[in-house]
């Protein structure tokens, strides 16, 4: 006898243009429902709800997470927002799974899952990449030993983003800066490939408001090996990530944190490409059926996106942004690094 699965009540909450992606890929998972959406001002949570699919609309984040159906809340407000968005909505009891970066820093990532586990409440940072097959592969690959020691990891994500003062991206009050926007994508492949590393030197250039645009980022591990991270929103990069190894290399190909493919080359010069099986969608389906699957078995945390994996990536993060002088007032006033 087959049982069958629970549907859960999906919200988002934050109609913004991320928001926008992530639920045209939920609605491929036959187990989620798309409940409600909330913004700001209901008139724009009417026409997200309505051009999406929703079936409640709400002109304030509080009323959604009053809604008792609301099982699980998808948070797509800027990171500047997410400890706010997510201590709403966990001392609220719904389950969240809130966009990168979980938070601005360490202090706030503590806060936030201390009060998932005061609540007994499912809490994970939506860092997609972790669960694209294409990613899995790569680490699959780099574990087996078949190019022998990790050495070297070069990463790179970087988009031409022009200058404006008011825009997110540029806004120090938002948390703008290239940084945590979408050098968190390097320093993950940092992280999840070599760990936290012993030594960390950057370059940084700032835009007009203040806030970081470009930065250069090289770590040094106590073993030797090096990782060599750039972000930037004043010019394209390939957004590819190498791995550089003693009996070969791999890279993962453009846009590499996204279902993409992996070229392996080892000494000797055999070459394997390991196509994109990737069919459907952006990708942002893996991470949200894996949520379903954690809240399947009452978990308050993912045994795969770690609390402590989000604690280290911020603690990258933190280290990376003193070095380079990056800081966010509203935010940083009362951190002890
Ligand atoms: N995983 C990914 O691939 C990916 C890609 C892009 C962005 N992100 C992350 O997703 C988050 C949102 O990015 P986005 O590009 O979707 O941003 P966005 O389009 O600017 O949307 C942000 C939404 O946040 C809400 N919000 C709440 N308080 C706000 C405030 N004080 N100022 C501005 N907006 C506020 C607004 O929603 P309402 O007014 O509708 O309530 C707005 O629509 C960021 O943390 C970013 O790092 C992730």
């Amino acid at each position: 006898m087959t049982s069958q699965r629970k549907t859960y009540n999906w919200a988002v909450l934050g109609c913004g243009k991320i928001a926008r992606k992530f639920v045209s890929d939920l609605k491929l998972l036959p187990n989620a429902r798309l409940y409600a959406a909330a913004a700001r001002d209901l008139s724009r949570a009417q026409e997200f709800a309505g051009e999406l699919g929703f079936e409640v609309a709400y002109g304030s984040y509080e009323a959604l997470v009053s809604d008792p159906k609301v099982d699980v809340v998808y948070i797509a407000t800027p990171h500047s927002h997410h400890r706010e968005h997510a201590l709403l909505c966990l001392s609220h009891q719904k389950a969240v799974l809130c966009e990168k970066a979980l938070a601005m820093n360490s202090n706030e990532v503590n806060e936030m899952m201390a009060c998932a586990r005061e609540n007994n409440t499912f809490l994970m940072e939506a860092f997609w990449t972790m669960f694209q097959p294409s990613y899995q592969k790569a680490m699959e690959i780099l574990r087996s030993g078949e190019l022998g020691k990790l050495k070297i990891v070069r990463s790179d994500f970087a988009f031409n983003a022009p200058y404006l003062e008011d825009k997110r991206l540029y806004n120090v009050k938002l948390g703008g800066g290239s940084l945590l926007d979408i050098g968190i994508y390097p320093v993950f492949a940092a992280l999840t490939s070599l760990g936290l590393p012993e030594t960390i030197k950057t370059f940084a250039d700032f835009s007009p408001t203040g806030s970081e645009e470009s930065i250069s980022v090289i770590c040094k591990y106590a073993d030797g090996a090096m990782a060599n991270l750039t972000s930037s929103f004043s010019s394209y990069s390939p957004t590819q990530t190498e791995y550089f190894c003693e009996k070969g290399h791999m890279v993962l190909t453009p846009r590499w944190f996204t279902p993409t493919h992996i070229t392996v080359w080892k000494e000797g010069g055999e070459v394997t490409t390991y196509p994109n099986e990737h069919k459907q969608g952006f990708g942002y389906q893996y991470e949200a059926e894996h949520v379903m699957k954690c809240l399947d078995q009452n978990r308050i945390e993912s045994p795969v996106m770690s609390w402590q994996m989000s604690r280290d990536l911020m603690k990258f993060l933190d280290r990376i942004r003193i070095d380079a002088g990056i800081f966010f007032p509203d935010h940083d006033k009362n951190l002890f690094f």
